[in-house]
């Protein structure tokens, strides 16, 4: 099987319960470049579960990473093997999330401190596929918060066959906070995953962690190779439209919100019509018009309850009439 390039200059975070296939379809009408993941699957949702569910995608999504959560070497190589065959262009071990779910089945975050375990289920998954496998973390757990202890972490890791790194730059505290706390209270220290990069320089290292603008992300590809952002892109996607302009030095396509809107309508019909409920394709593209004249009126309207039997061309059409002629009227 033939493996992508992946350019790494910018990537979607991993997001349970956001970066759906609905959502990864949105991002790919902003962006042709960035880097996609999808919301971690457990190898046993995997092994056992709805397998079509988790793995659908869409062709144009590429490049497109899958995340995995597990610690079991044998079932993370075999999950990263489905996942090679249905097309996904990487393998991301999630050793970041600090959820108590995570930790009582003893992955995510909590692996950071089983090193030789990590260690294991990498060389296990990059002996099984051919496909890139990579890392998410952070830049520790608890009171193992020191350089050394990041950088023995990575080290180790790499020996074992990663070369890439996504390090959320904060450390994770594994009692007492929620996943939701554990994304804003532990501070922000970019510093040490720079040094990392300086350290390691053969390592492709993204960081992540805060960032909202595409100035900031710019600034960050002095001291690394790549940035991920997760809750930005989120609350206000259309900064993406610039992203492959600015950061991919593409200037092919740049849509304009409307634009937007009028392609993923086509999108909401077809997925209405295979049976989707019109909301859970919507509900991802409600901070499309943030900071726009039209905002609130464009979430109110796509937040409101949708009838039962709604046409969903009809539906997005009000949508777009009713947003556009509030933006005109404020010009
Ligand atoms: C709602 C939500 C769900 C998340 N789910 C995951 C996940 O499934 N896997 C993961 O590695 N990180 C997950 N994260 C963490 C993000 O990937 C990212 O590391 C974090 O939000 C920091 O980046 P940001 O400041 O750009 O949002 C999640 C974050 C949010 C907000």
């Amino acid at each position: 099987m033939q493996t992508r390039q992946i350019d790494r200059r910018l990537s979607i975070a991993p997001m349970m319960d956001h970066t759906d296939k609905h959502f990864r379809y949105f991002m790919r009408l902003l962006s042709k470049h960035v880097v996609l993941y999808t919301e971690m699957i457990t190898t046993g949702a995997l092994i056992h579960g709805d397998r079509k569910r988790f793995l659908d995608y869409e062709k144009r999504e590429h490049p497109l990473a899958i995340q995995l959560g597990g610690n079991n070497p044998n079932d993370l190589a075999e999950c990263s093997l489905i996942a090679e065959g249905e097309g996904y262009d990487e393998v991301n071990l999630n050793i970041g999330c600090p959820s108590d779910r995570v930790q009582n089945g003893q992955f995510g975050a909590c692996l950071m401190s089983n090193t030789k375990l990590v260690s294991e289920c990498v060389n296990k998954i990059q002996a099984t596929v051919k496909i890139p496998v990579t890392v998410k973390t952070r830049i520790g757990i608890d009171d193992q918060d020191s350089y050394e202890f990041l950088y023995n972490f990575i080290k180790s890791v790499n020996d074992a066959g990663c070369d890439t790194f996504i390090i959320h730059a904060r450390k994770a505290i594994l009692s007492g906070l929620s996943p939701k706390q554990n994304r804003e209270i532990p501070p922000l220290n970019y510093e040490r995953v720079h040094a990392i990069k300086q350290s390691l320089p053969s390592l492709n290292i993204s960081i992540n962690g805060g960032f909202t603008e595409l100035d900031q992300i710019q600034s960050q590809l002095q001291h690394v190779d790549g940035v991920m952002v997760g809750r930005a892109a989120y609350q206000n996607p259309f900064m993406l439209v610039e992203a492959d302009n600015v950061i991919f030095n593409d200037d092919s396509s740049s849509l304009t919100r409307h634009e937007i809107l009028e392609e993923f309508k086509h999108y909401v019909a077809k997925q209405c019509a295979l049976g989707v409920n019109i909301k859970n394709l919507t509900r991802h593209i409600i901070g499309l018009y943030q900071g726009q004249p039209g905002a609130r009126q464009f979430r109110r309207m796509l937040s409101d309850a949708v009838p039962e039997n709604t046409n969903p061309v009809q539906f997005m059409d009000n949508i777009i009439q009713s947003v556009t002629a509030k933006k005109n009227l404020s010009e």
